[in-house]
Order: C-alpha cells, then structure tokens, then sequence
C-alpha cells in the first residue's frame, strides 16, 4: 500500500509517517512538501491509494491538488488532515461528497484516533483501491489522417504510467507523429471514457478531425509535402519495405501523368488527393501492396505492375464522400446508416468508374475490368454483378486480394495485434484457384517483412 502524505511542516509530517509506517507492514509512505512534489510521486510511483494533505503546501493550495486529480481522473481517497474545516477551504468545500471514502480529520489529533482512522483504511482497503483508469488504444498511424483530438492522447510508458502527448482541442502536425513513430510509439492511447463518450459505430475515429481552416498557409503546403512521407509510414507499419514502396512511387508518377492528360479524371483525382482522404489514401496503399504482389505473380511484371497501379489509383474516383469508399461489402453493418440513395451511389460505383476511365481512352481493357471488379469476389457475394469465378483475370484477382486486405486493416484500425484474424479472414475468402497463389504471395510477402523487421 503506498500513501502520500504531503505536509509542510517537517516535523508533523515525519512524525506521522514514521507513526504510519512503525504500526502498519507493508505500507509505504511518500512524504511531500511541495505541490510539484506530490504531482511527480504521483505520476511515478503509480496507483497510489490514500493522499493526506493539509490545505497549504510550499507552492500552492489544496484547490490545485483537487483541479489535477479531477483532471487527470485519479480516484484515490483523499484524508484533508488539517486545522481548518474543508468548508472554509477555498475549493474543498465538497471535498467529502467526491469520493464517499474521503475523510476529514482535525489536526492535532491523539496518535491512537489518527492509527484508528489509517487502520480502518487498510483493513478495507481492497474495498477502497480506487478504480483504474482504462485506456483505449489505437494504432499510431491512423493520427496521420487528422490534425486535431478532442480528447487528450496518452502514449504508454510502463504497465500503468501513460504520458499525455496531444491536447484535446490543439492542432498537432504530420511531423510530430512522424516523430512519435520513429521513436518506435505504433500504439496511442485515449481515456476509455473519451472513447466511449465520442463512440459512435458510424465513424472510425469520431474523436479525431481534420481541421483545414486552423493550418496556415505554409503548414497546408507543410502537409502537402508530409502526406506522401505520412502515406509511406503507413505502408511500412503494415510491414512493406522501402524497397516496395520506392519501386510503386515510380510508377505511381508515370500513372499520375497519364491521368494527368485527361481533365475529368486528373481533377477528380486531385480532389481526392487534396482531401486528405480515405480514397486516395487507401487508393495508394492498394497500389504498393499490388504491386509488390505482382513481382512475384506475374511474368511481365512490369507491365502487370503499372496496370494495378493505375487501376488501384482510379478505382474509386468517383465517390465523393469517403465513407462511401470504406463500404467493402454490402453486406457490411455501416451500410444501413446510409440513405437509399447513398446505397445506389455505392452499388453503381465500380460501373460508373470503369466507363469513366474507359471514355478517356487512356488506359486498357484490363485496367477497365479490374475496376470493373474490384469489389467482386470468388465466393459471389460481392457487387455489382456476382460474377462467376471463371471470369476474373489474374489482375483483378490480384487486386481484389490487396484490395480485401487493405480493407480489412482500416476496419481493424492498423491494430498488429488483429494480423492473426486478418488473416484468417483472408484465408476463408481466398481459398482456391489463383486467388490462394495470390494470398499466399501476399502472406509470404507479410511474413518476409515481419522477420526483416525483427
Ligand atoms: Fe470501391
Ligand atoms: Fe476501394
């Protein structure tokens, strides 16, 4: 059991401290003068359980012990062990209502009523250990889509010490998550009851925005330049190389000017791209993880490569809104929060792409039919059409491989420790044909990386 007793005056408080700790075994007493003190025990010592402290401390009040512990969601008992009463106490007057275990006793007190009080708190204090505090956790990289928390983010330093590193409501940059991940953070962490309060099964990240109006004009083109940086870290914290990612960049610019020569499909990708969004996001994340695929696949690699690379760039151009593009299958829950209408917009949007990038004559039948299908699958029960296994090329089959599986990690929120059912939901979705080649290369691909990484 370990009890801070914070008290300005030496004398009173080593007295009572070496009275607790001569009486009780297996009590520890953290002694303080000072606010900051108090604070730094705390933080580093984890789950104290009872704090006893007068209303007058080296460097503040009582009051500003009261503001930290609310807001920083401590619970543990509190003894006001003082000469005043908590109702003359400027912010203690309730003191005894914040916690039913929260105690006033009048300083001096007999030794006998004070081992009373400490005795009675130990013999139920399994009944007081106050309540933890629960933290959710999500991935790192999943910050990179927004700028702005409207909760406080922790990351984890031991079993129970959390740090803050964003303050709710305050802008924060590419670069600093940049940082955050480069000195190895890949999980952040928000109060349980922040996640619950902002719950709400419609948006992934409903306490997470993207704030464009508060960046100034040199931190938009700051994110411009990030984005693809940011873009890259995502790929490698799946687990593809430099190497993989370089080699799909190239060809991403190659496929970025051709679509650059046709209006309608150039303005629509630039949309996409400067919305920051989901569809180019995971439009470039399909790209690399394809085309990595296709080196082991395809004989003309190389060509195979350029083909899913535009076909993963344009496949889902022309959804404007990006919940509509994170609907992978209709028979996903999300879908029923959408209107009738919104429901049409999903169904028809692989056909309505296909013509589009079919029109503007600058790409091939296969590019055309793998957007045509990407949301097909071998067991009939994708959409548009149903179609029969038979028909899929090894390209769409590809890409619809990279495609469920990148899927899949944006629903499992880039959580490592969801690879396993990832898998297993890859693995009862691709079970024959040239859709297990293409899994197991995949997984192989996953595997590879994962050792080169440890
Ligand atoms: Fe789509
Ligand atoms: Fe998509």
């Amino acid at each position: 059991m370990k009890i801070l007793f914070i008290e300005q005056n030496t004398e009173i408080r080593q007295l009572y401290s070496i009275f607790i700790q001569s009486h009780f075994e297996n009590v520890e007493v953290f002694e303080s003068s000072s606010l900051a003190h108090s604070i730094e025990v705390i933080e580093t010592m984890e789950n104290i359980d009872l704090i006893i402290f007068d209303n007058l401390f080296s460097d503040g009040y009582g009051i500003q012990l009261i503001n930290y512990l609310t807001k920083n969601k401590y619970q543990m008992p509190l003894l006001f062990f003082s000469e005043d009463d908590p109702k003359d106490c400027d912010g203690l007057e309730n003191i005894l209502k914040l916690n039913p275990k929260n105690r006033y006793l009048a300083k001096p007190t007999k030794p006998d009523e004070f081992r009373k009080y400490i005795s009675d708190y130990i013999l139920q204090s399994e009944a007081l250990r106050p309540q933890e505090v629960k933290y959710y956790s999500f991935a790192t990289v999943n910050l990179f889509r927004f700028n702005k928390s409207k909760c406080d983010i922790f990351i984890k330093l031991s079993e129970k010490k959390y740090i803050k590193v964003i303050n709710k409501g305050e802008n924060y940059s590419k670069q600093f998550i940049e940082k955050l991940i480069g000195k190895g953070v890949r999980s952040v962490y928000i109060f349980e009851d922040d996640y619950l309060q902002y719950n709400d099964d419609f948006l992934d990240f409903p306490f997470l925005e993207h704030d464009r109006e508060a960046l100034g004009n040199q931190e938009l083109e700051d994110q411009v330049v990030t984005k693809q940086k940011s873009l890259h870290r995502i790929v490698q914290e799946v687990g593809f190389t430099e190497e993989a990612i370089k080699l799909a960049e190239d060809n991403v610019s190659r496929v970025e000017s051709i679509v650059g020569s046709g209006q309608v499909l150039s303005s629509l990708l630039n949309q996409a791209r400067e919305r920051e969004d989901y569809v180019y996001e995971h439009s470039y994340i399909v790209a690399v993880i394809a085309s990595k695929m296709a080196k082991d696949l395809e004989g003309d690699a190389v060509k195979a490569r350029r083909k899913l690379i535009s076909a993963a760039l344009l496949h889902d151009i022309t959804l404007e809104k990006p919940e509509h593009a994170m609907i992978d299958s209709l028979a996903d829950d999300k879908i029923s929060k959408f209107s009738k209408k919104e429901i049409e917009i999903i169904k028809n949007h692989p056909e309505k792409t296909a013509k589009l990038v079919e029109f503007s004559g600058g790409f091939t039948k296969d590019i055309v039919d793998i957007i045509l299908h990407h949301h097909e699958d071998p067991k009939q029960t994708g959409f548009p059409k149903q179609i029969h296994p038979n028909l899929f090329s090894e390209l769409d089959c590809i890409f619809i491989v990279a495609h469920k599986y990148v899927s899949l990690l944006y629903r499992y929120h880039f959580d490592p420790e969801k690879e396993d059912k990832i898998k297993i939901e890859l693995k009862a979705n691709f079970r024959s044909g040239f859709f297990r080649d293409c899994l197991q290369v995949l997984l192989k691909e996953l595997e590879r990386n994962k050792q080169a990484a440890a």
